[in-house]
């Protein structure tokens, strides 16, 4: 199969009987690029091994050849409340199926990826655990269901999958596992390969290609060159332009990339919570066998905005709150979410001000303070050296307080011109630019546009012929208007060839990105015949939702296909890797 552009093979990618190494599947399910990441990990751990292993995403996989593999591991996210990702549904569907083929002879492993934050943590991959088992595939190694800290156990899982699997005779029929010791291990090192020590994937990794050097766990110290308002002053919305210099880091991205950024958090918040503590800033507390201030721990390295579930419900156990303990007992999420909407863990704390915690029981109930991922709107080729983002700054009142986002508004107030950000590439390497001379759609409302303007820079500093469309919205014209200049230069240079607006308060009557995309259906329609690729950044509960909902009835409509129809054509584009979404 031809790679793409991307690396991904075009076509289905099954494991075949090699003599050079044991066959072995693996495949991804990625929203955001880390579940391709772990299988890269997991694909060179595997290597040393003896196996020669093959990769692709789930959505390339073919499953009426899947027993035939024989060996499968699979690593997958969780998109939104518990879906599959983008790039794992289609496969889904067919494992879902009641006619889904059986797969007695297959050995397999599943990661699920999440956040418990949410009320579907890791339901893909428990969703397809649970269904590979029921079509008869034997389990090697037990799930495990990653939290966003997920460095860790995802490491072990990975080298624990791969002894699993070099430990099950699976070319003989009907064997089962093997019991340790019982017969040799089906591990046949590749003759040419060096022998290398079965260490962590990440050390694995580096003796094949260089390591990138700066990584969640040793970001980059930047420095911030430009932090400017993008917005209007009188937007009722506050979009910023930031600028971050690489400076000699070294560090390298692509369009469609993104940039994680540690935060820190508010310090007003963190004082008022060791005052609710009770104690001193400075006493000493051991977090993960590392001993710091209450202060520092409570600054750099726990959320205090938004309050876990183990903090809510230790919360409703211990105190006397009649509303809370209700809550949480009948289950009712809906109406518990709503009552946590803006509250943080001093609210929570202050549910029973007669509550007394200490520093550590307090901590026991917190997740570590996250990077948060910003979509890189700058092109490598055109802005050389340094990463833009485009943010909008969440700002809200909740009870007597003014509160926010906690990195946008750190990035906002705190981190002006010349300051440093802790900084890490976070690659997408399923958005990507297709090959300079094909035609590409973009469509991006708000902020959504951070990618798509990465994507023409690049696409003007490589002198790309493809055609390029974009749909951009927002509230009001006059307000947010962001990159207004930028992109009017880019019409009349002849670079974009078509641009869309859509103002939705501008008029008594709303109009979105979906509803151009309608207008100009016929034309939208002739460019996918043509072979454009469709990309969607942005809002994912509503807008991207409706945009999928309109590009369904727009190939039905000028397609003249039923909707039945259209949704193929969409699967198949889907399959094809031309529709591609950055969404959240
Ligand atoms: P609104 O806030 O006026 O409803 C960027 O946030 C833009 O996306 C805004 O113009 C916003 O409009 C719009 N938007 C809100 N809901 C949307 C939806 N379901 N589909 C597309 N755009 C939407």
């Amino acid at each position: 199969a031809m790679p793409t552009q991307s690396g991904v093979p075009a076509a289905a990618a099954v494991a075949s009987a090699d003599e050079r190494g044991i066959p072995l599947q693996i495949v991804f399910g990625s929203q955001t690029g880390t579940a391709e990441w772990l299988s890269e990990q997991t694909e060179t751990l595997a290597r040393t091994h003896g196996f020669d292993p093959v990769r692709c995403d789930l959505d390339s996989l073919d499953i009426t050849a899947l027993s035939a593999a024989r060996r499968l591991l699979v690593i997958t996210s969780t998109y939104g409340e518990g879906d599959m990702p983008d790039n794992a549904e289609l496969f889904w569907r067919a494992l879902a199926a009641p006619d889904a083929p059986r797969l007695d002879g297959l050995f397999y492993g599943v990661l699920g990826l999440g956040d418990s934050i949410y009320d579907g943590f890791c339901q893909a991959g428990k969703n397809i655990d649970t269904r590979l088992a029921e079509l008869g595939a034997t389990r090697v190694v037990d799930r495990v269901d990653c939290d966003v800290d997920f460095e860790e156990p995802a490491d072990a899982w990975i080298r624990q999958a791969v002894a699993a699997l070099a430990a099950v005779d699976a070319d003989t029929p009907m064997s089962g596992v093997a019991t340790p010791g019982a017969s040799e291990p089906a591990v046949i090192p590749k003759p040419e390969s060096s022998p290398e020590p079965a260490t962590s994937p990440d050390q694995a990794s580096g003796a094949r290609r260089a390591k990138p050097k700066w990584t969640r766990k040793n970001p980059y110290p930047a420095t911030i060159v430009a932090n400017s308002l993008l917005s209007a002053p009188e937007s009722d919305k506050e979009v910023r332009h930031l600028v971050i210099s690489l400076g000699d880091s070294g560090i390298a991205y692509q369009p469609g990339d993104g940039i994680s950024i540690s935060p820190v958090n508010d310090a007003q918040l963190v004082e008022r919570i060791i005052e609710r503590l009770g104690v001193s800033p400075d006493v000493m507390i051991t977090d993960r066998r590392t001993e710091r201030t209450l202060r520092d721990t409570l600054t750099h390295h726990v959320e205090i905005s938004t309050p876990s579930k183990y903090l809510v419900d230790y919360i409703a156990q211990r105190s006397q709150d009649a509303e809370l303990t209700h809550l949480t007992s009948t289950g009712d999420r809906e109406a518990l979410d709503a009552w946590l909407w803006g509250k943080d863990v001093l609210d929570l704390l202050d549910v029973d001000p007669a509550l007394t915690i200490t520093p550590e029981e307090l901590l026991a109930e917190l997740r570590p303070l996250q990077h948060r991922v910003y979509s890189i709107s700058s092109s490598p080729v055109a802005h050389a050296g340094t990463v833009h983002i485009t943010m909008a700054t969440v700002r809200y009142r909740s009870g007597e307080r003014q509160r926010g986002g906690v990195c946008s508004t750190y990035l906002a107030d705190r981190r002006p011109e010349g300051t440093q950000v802790e900084v890490f590439i976070s690659a997408n390497k399923s958005f990507r630019l297709p090959a300079d001379d094909t035609k590409i759609i973009m469509i991006g409302p708000g902020t959504g546009i951070a990618p798509f303007r990465s994507f023409l820079h690049e696409r003007a500093a490589r002198g790309a012929r493809g055609g390029n469309w974009l749909f951009f919205g927002d509230r009001h014209r006059d307000h947010d208007h962001i990159y207004a200049e930028e992109i009017d230069g880019f019409v009349t240079d002849g670079l974009l060839d078509r641009l869309d607006l859509a103002f939705s308060r501008d008029q008594e009557h709303k109009i979105y990105v979906q509803d151009r995309m309608r207008e100009q259906g016929a034309d939208l329609f002739a460019w996918l015949s043509d072979g454009a690729h469709l990309y969607v950044c942005g809002d994912a509960t509503r807008m991207a939702h409706d945009v999928d909902t309109a590009l369904h009835d727009i190939i039905a409509e000028h397609g003249g296909m039923s909707a039945e129809a259209a949704q193929d054509h969409v699967d198949d584009l889907k399959r094809a890797k031309r529709y591609l979404r950055d969404v959240y």
